[in-house]
């Protein structure tokens, strides 16, 4: 069975970005971030894929975009209309789990179905236009402090948190 699971960074306000990009550029994170998805599929939206990401796929993963539309530029990028032909996809090409990578909308729609977040919890404030919330149906299960340095300017805690409808 497919495993989906879900990746975000969220500020201790609950933000996750600001006019289609991210706030922050945190070292430790986007090392975690690499290390954690790496060699597997992750399905963006195709706001993050055009504004955040410049229509650039992330490279060592399939880089999936969901989006009603026919035409924009998906750059190498796999082009899916709905979550189910991504789920297909990727248990077509053999693969057991499928990482969700964001932004505000696909998260809110698709982290019901997910069995996991990493959630880096950035404990400070930001501005920002795109929020980001955790289910109640999702259990902390993992909480990892990492102090500020020169990998990152804030204090953070790396955490998983588990869909409880998926125990027992
Ligand atoms: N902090 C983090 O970890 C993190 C991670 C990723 C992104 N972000 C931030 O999140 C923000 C972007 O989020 P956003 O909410 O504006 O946009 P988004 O979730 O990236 O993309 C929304 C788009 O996805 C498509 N879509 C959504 N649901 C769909 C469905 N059921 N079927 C088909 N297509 C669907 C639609 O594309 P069409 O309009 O083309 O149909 C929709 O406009 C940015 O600021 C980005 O930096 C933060």
């Amino acid at each position: 069975m497919l495993k989906i699971k879900a990746i975000v960074a969220v500020s201790a306000n609950g933000v996750i970005g600001n006019q289609g990009k991210l706030i922050w550029k945190i070292p430790a994170d986007l090392k975690f971030f690499k290390n954690t998805t790496y060699g597997l599929p992750l399905l963006m939206g195709r706001k993050t894929f055009e504004l955040e990401l410049n229509a650039v796929c992330l490279p060592g993963r399939k880089n999936l975009v969901i989006s009603k539309q026919n035409n924009f530029n998906n750059g190498n990028a796999i082009l899916v209309k709905t979550i189910e032909e991504a789920q297909s996809w990727c248990t077509n090409n053999d693969y057991k789990e499928l990482i969700i990578a964001g932004g505000g909308q696909i998260y809110k729609e698709f982290l019901p179905i997910c069995h996991e977040i990493y959630v880096t919890r950035i404990m400070a404030d930001f501005e920002g236009d795109t929020f980001f919330n955790i289910p109640d149906f999702f259990q902390e299960t993992q909480s990892i402090p990492f102090i500020i340095g020169p990998l990152s300017p804030y204090q953070l805690y790396f955490q998983t948190w588990i869909n409880t409808k998926f125990i027992g």
